[in-house]
């Protein structure tokens, strides 16, 4: 099987080939990558910085307090001096029955997925995408397409954000901005796959029912990402893009 290059660790991929055109985003990219603990994302930027050659610039922010969003943004315009694209990929998880979920717990999962993707789009919307357009690329999960067990939480949340994709790609799309979201399956090397047992899982054979009978990896979802994310994709706005080899058809509550 013709696989891309990955890592099963957070190191970055020694070597790559590239499947889309190299200069697909015209001049590359630099970054920024923003969550509540500076320590990991340091050492996170130091990676990527010297496997790219680009800066990357890591940023403090819980997606739950839009002043901190805020704040963030206004470093990046000040660092960076424009946005292109914004990937909403923060999420919190764990497997849980419902009776044994508590009331806070459900509201946890559902304002950092949730209203952290709605707040996080509203503050680059208002700060840059209204006057100069961007692409949005929200990370969602098929968990609730036929209700996965000890997951009310996350799909639930990830079902309003499936929606969420939609209402603002209308009322964003005459701005200029796109906004799509990828729906991965199980994705090797990932803190997701790590959380909801997927050694365990493939170890047990359970990833033969997925029709492309193995979990994905971490590069094909960066490629669906970029897809979603560059020019080309260009007329494709409010769509839910689902790489999961097939998983959700076959195998909800495996
Ligand atoms: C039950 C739990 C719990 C657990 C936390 N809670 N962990 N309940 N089982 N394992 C409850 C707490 O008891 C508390 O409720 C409430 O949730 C809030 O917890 P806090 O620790 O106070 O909040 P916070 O630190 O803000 O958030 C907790 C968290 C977050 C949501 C667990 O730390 C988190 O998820 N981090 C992991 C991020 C992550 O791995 N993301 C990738 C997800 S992958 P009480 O009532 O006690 O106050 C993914 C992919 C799915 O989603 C698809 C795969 C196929």
């Amino acid at each position: 099987r013709d696989l891309p290059e990955d890592v099963d660790t957070d190191d970055c991929m020694t070597s790559y080939t590239h499947i889309y055109s190299p200069d697909l985003l015209k001049h590359g990219c630099d970054t920024v990558i923003a969550s509540r603990n500076l320590e990991k994302l340091t050492e996170a930027a130091k990676k990527l910085m010297a496997a790219t050659g680009r800066r990357c610039l890591p940023l403090t922010i819980d997606v739950r307090q839009p002043q901190t969003i805020s704040a963030a943004v206004d470093e990046t315009l000040k660092e960076l001096g424009r946005i292109d694209i914004l990937i909403n990929n923060a999420a919190g998880n764990f497997l849980c029955p419902a009776i044994s979920l508590s009331f806070n717990a459900f509201k946890t999962v559902l304002e950092i997925d949730t209203m952290g993707t709605f707040n996080t789009s509203k503050v680059v919307y208002e700060k840059w995408f209204k006057d100069h357009g961007g692409a949005i690329v929200n990370i969602s999960a098929t968990l609730g397409y036929r209700g996965q067990a000890l997951q009310v939480h996350a799909g639930s949340a990830k079902a309003a954000n499936d929606a969420m994709t939609k209402h603002l790609a209308v009322e964003w799309g005459p701005s200029g901005v796109r906004v799509n979201t990828l729906a991965p399956g199980p994705i090797s090397g990932t803190e997701g796959f790590h959380r909801l047992g997927g050694n365990i899982a493939d170890s047990m054979g359970a990833f033969s029912s997925i029709p492309l009978q193995r979990a994905g990896n971490k590069t094909e979802m960066a490629h669906s990402v970029l897809f979603l994310a560059s020019r080309a994709s260009s007329y494709v706005t409010g769509h839910i893009m689902v790489a999961d080899g097939g998983s959700w058809l076959t195998s909800a509550n495996d």
